[in-house]
C-alpha cells in the first residue's frame, strides 16, 4: 500500500489557503543556499530610486520633467511618480478589491484558477507551476484589460463590485500611461507618437500579486529577481508595506550589484522599463532586474499594471542589438524559462550584437 505521508496542506492548489495552516516553508518553496534573499544587506531609503513629481507635465515645467524621466530611465530604469492624476480614492478601492478577494473562500477564488500562462484571466500561484523547480511565495490574479470589453465578462464577479472598480482603475491607469508614453517618447529625442506608431495597438494587463506572511522569508522568494518582458509597467504598493517601515520592503531593484529596498510612499506610482523598451531605444533605457521578497508579519498586495506591444507587431525599423520577433513569440519564451535564470532579452540578440 502507498505510503499516506502526504499532509492535507500538500493538496493546497494556492499558497493563500496553505500559508495560514505551517510554520514552516514546505520543501519546495525552499531556495538552494545560493540562492536566497538577502534580508540584512539591503540599502535603505536615502539610496531609493527618484520620485518625479508629473504636476506641470503639461506646463512650464514640460521640458524639466521630460530631462528627469530620459534620466531615470537610463540610468535607473526605474523611478516614482507622484501628482499622476489617478485619484486616491480609486486607489484605496483597488487595493480594498485586491484584499476582498483573496479574503475569499477557497472554493470561491477557485473557480478563476488556472495554470495556463496562456489564458486572458487566471488565478495561479508561484510564477508558473508547469515549468518552475522551486516554487516562489505568491498568489496571483491576472487580467488581460484591453480592449476592456473583450475581457471584462471573465473576470471574477466577487467580490461584487469587481468588474466595475477594476475597469474604472484600468482606465484611469492607461490614461496615465498614454502619457507617459508620450513623454518617454520625447525623453528619447523622438516624436511624442513615436513608440505607439512604433508599436501598433498596444495591450494591458494587470495582476493583483498576492504575499500571504512567511514564516520564514530567508529562504524563500515572492518573486526572484527578473526583469519585466512588456514596455512599460506601473506599480501600485499597499499600504500596509508603508505602515511597517521595521520590516523589509517587498521590492528591490538591482543597481550596482546591490539590491535597493523600494520604500513605499502613499499616493505614489513606481513606473519601470520593461525589455521591450530596451530593444525599442536600442538599450538606451535599462529594463533593470528587481525581485519581491517576503517579511513573516503582514500580508502583502502589489497591483503592477503591464503595458505591452500588441501581439504580432514587429518593428524591423528600430531593432538592432535585437532580432526581429513578435510579442507573442517573446512572452511565450518569458513565461517558459523559468525567473533568474538567463535573461529573456539576451535570448533576442542578433548574433552580431
Ligand atoms: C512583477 C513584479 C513586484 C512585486 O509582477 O513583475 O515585479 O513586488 N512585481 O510584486
Ligand atoms: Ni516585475
Amino acid at each position: 500500500m502507498a505510503a499516506t505521508t502526504t499532509t492535507t496542506t500538500a493538496t493546497k492548489v494556492l499558497l493563500t489557503d496553505l500559508a495560514s495552516s505551517v510554520n514552516h516553508v514546505p520543501s519546495n518553496y525552499i531556495r538552494p543556499i545560493s540562492d536566497r534573499p538577502n534580508l540584512s544587506d539591503v540599502q535603505s531609503s536615502d539610496a531609493s530610486i527618484p520620485l518625479i513629481d508629473l504636476q506641470g507635465l503639461q506646463g512650464p515645467s514640460h521640458s524639466n520633467i521630460i530631462k528627469q524621466i530620459g534620466q531615470a530611465c537610463q540610468q535607473e530604469g526605474f523611478f516614482q511618480i507622484k501628482n499622476h492624476g489617478i485619484p486616491e480614492t480609486l486607489i484605496s478601492t483597488i487595493m480594498d478589491i485586491a484584499r476582498e478577494f483573496f479574503r475569499l473562500p477557497e472554493s470561491e477564488r477557485m473557480k478563476s484558477y488556472s495554470d495556463d500562462p496562456t489564458k486572458t484571466t487566471r488565478l495561479s500561484t508561484s510564477f508558473n507551476v508547469k515549468t518552475e523547480k522551486v516554487s516562489n511565495w505568491r498568489d496571483f490574479l491576472r487580467l488581460h484589460c484591453y480592449p476592456l470589453e473583450h475581457y471584462v465578462k471573465e473576470w471574477p464577479s466577487n467580490p461584487p463590485s469587481f468588474w466595475e472598480d477594476v475597469a474604472e482603475y484600468c482606465t484611469s491607469v492607461r490614461r496615465l500611461v498614454l502619457r507617459l508614453r508620450e513623454a518617454i517618447s520625447e525623453s528619447l529625442g523622438l516624436e511624442r507618437d513615436c513608440i505607439e506608431k512604433a508599436l501598433g495597438k498596444q495591450g494591458q494587463q494587470m495582476a493583483l500579486n498576492y504575499y500571504p506572511p512567511c514564516p520564514q522569508p530567508e529562504l524563500t522568494y515572492g518573486l526572484p529577481g527578473h526583469t519585466d518582458p512588456n514596455l512599460i509597467t506601473i506599480l501600485l504598493q499597499d499600504e500596509i508595506a508603508i505602515l511597517l517601515q521595521d520590516d523589509v520592503p517587498g521590492l528591490q531593484v538591482l543597481r550596482d550589484d546591490k539590491w535597493i529596498a523600494v520604500n513605499p510612499i502613499p499616493n505614489t506610482f513606481i513606473v519601470n522599463i520593461g525589455d521591450q523598451m530596451q530593444v525599442l531605444s536600442n538599450d538606451q533605457y535599462k529594463s533593470v532586474l528587481h525581485q519581491a521578497v517576503v517579511n513573516c508579519n503582514k500580508e502583502r498586495i502589489l497591483i503592477p499594471t503591464f503595458y505591452c506591444p500588441s501581439n504580432d507587431v514587429i518593428d524591423d525599423d528600430y531593432i538592432a542589438i535585437y532580432r526581429n520577433f513578435t510579442y507573442a513569440e517573446y512572452s511565450e519564451k518569458f513565461w517558459n524559462r523559468g525567473l533568474a535564470t538567463e535573461r529573456c532579452l539576451d535570448m533576442f540578440k542578433t548574433s552580431s550584437a
